[in-house]
């Protein structure tokens, strides 16, 4: 099928599936229903690879393509691999990705491209000043953004609590199934890091995506921060949307 300029292949690489849609990126819009397979474990560059062109045919599609990747990822180089495999460090994930799919594939982080879709067409488009947007699954992901610029690769899921713990080992949706916590139980751990980040960079807003952006009501009521706490708009479809945009406006 033929596409316009306007309307990018997003695809969002997570730890747990990589999915992809035909995005608008003048206003947003998932133009096609989403496509998802689930990301082989430990994958290595080359496995990853193969997934994303299976995602990339499903469309039918040449062009440029944004990618949201879970990792830090400088110029199209990946630099970090928490819940990949770490043959994926110092790859040109740009590279490999076009090859593949004989497309124009400009990668970004996923948290990074998700915070992007804020910025351009959710809460954090009105909102001056510092906004904190977070991506909780697999890991937790962050994107810093201040007065509508995005300061790229920060990775506030690394941090270490006052309890000794990464934060993401400590708070993320996989540590919640994983260890069969109750929502409430889980609600805690994430009050704590949330707590702990607000008393670091105090920003106006803090989004939050990923799955569990669907459920704030399970666990709201355990959130005592003072700063605004809101779920995306896109709930766990940011990453795409953010990632086709961002490679609109880098191409
Ligand atoms: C990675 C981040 C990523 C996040 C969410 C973390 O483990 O270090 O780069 O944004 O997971 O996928």
């Amino acid at each position: 099928m033929p596409y316009s300029s306007n309307q990018i292949l997003g695809i969002d690489i997570g730890g747990s599936g990589i999915k992809g849609s035909i995005v608008d990126v003048t206003n947003g819009a998932l133009l096609c229903e989403r496509h998802k397979i689930l990301t082989p474990s430990n994958a290595k560059p080359e496995e990853l690879a193969e997934v994303f062109k299976q995602v990339v045919d499903k469309f039918n599609y040449k062009g440029i393509v944004g990618c949201g990747f879970p990792a830090v990822v400088q110029n199209g180089v990946v630099k970090t691999a928490a819940n990949i495999s770490k043959k994926n460090i110092g790859v040109n994930i740009n590279e490999v990705l076009s090859k593949v799919s004989d497309c124009n594939v400009l990668v970004f982080n996923d948290a990074d491209a998700a915070g992007y879709a804020s910025v351009s067409f959710g809460a954090a488009k009105e909102q001056k000043g510092v906004v904190l947007f977070l991506t909780i699954g697999t890991g937790i992901g962050s994107a810093l953004i201040i007065d509508n610029k995005l300061v790229p690769n920060t990775e506030f899921g690394h941090i270490f609590m006052q309890n000794g713990l990464i934060s993401e080992k400590y708070a993320s949706d996989f540590i919640r199934q994983n260890q069969e916590l109750s929502w409430d139980e889980w609600g805690e751990r994430l009050n704590e890091f949330l707590l702990y980040i607000e008393s670091i960079i105090n920003p106006e807003l803090i989004i939050i995506g990923g799955g569990v952006s669907k459920k704030m009501d399970k666990f709201q009521h355990k959130i005592t921060i003072k700063t605004k706490f809101i779920p995306s708009v896109y709930l766990n479809n940011a990453g795409i949307v953010g990632a086709a945009s961002l490679a609109a406006k880098k191409s």
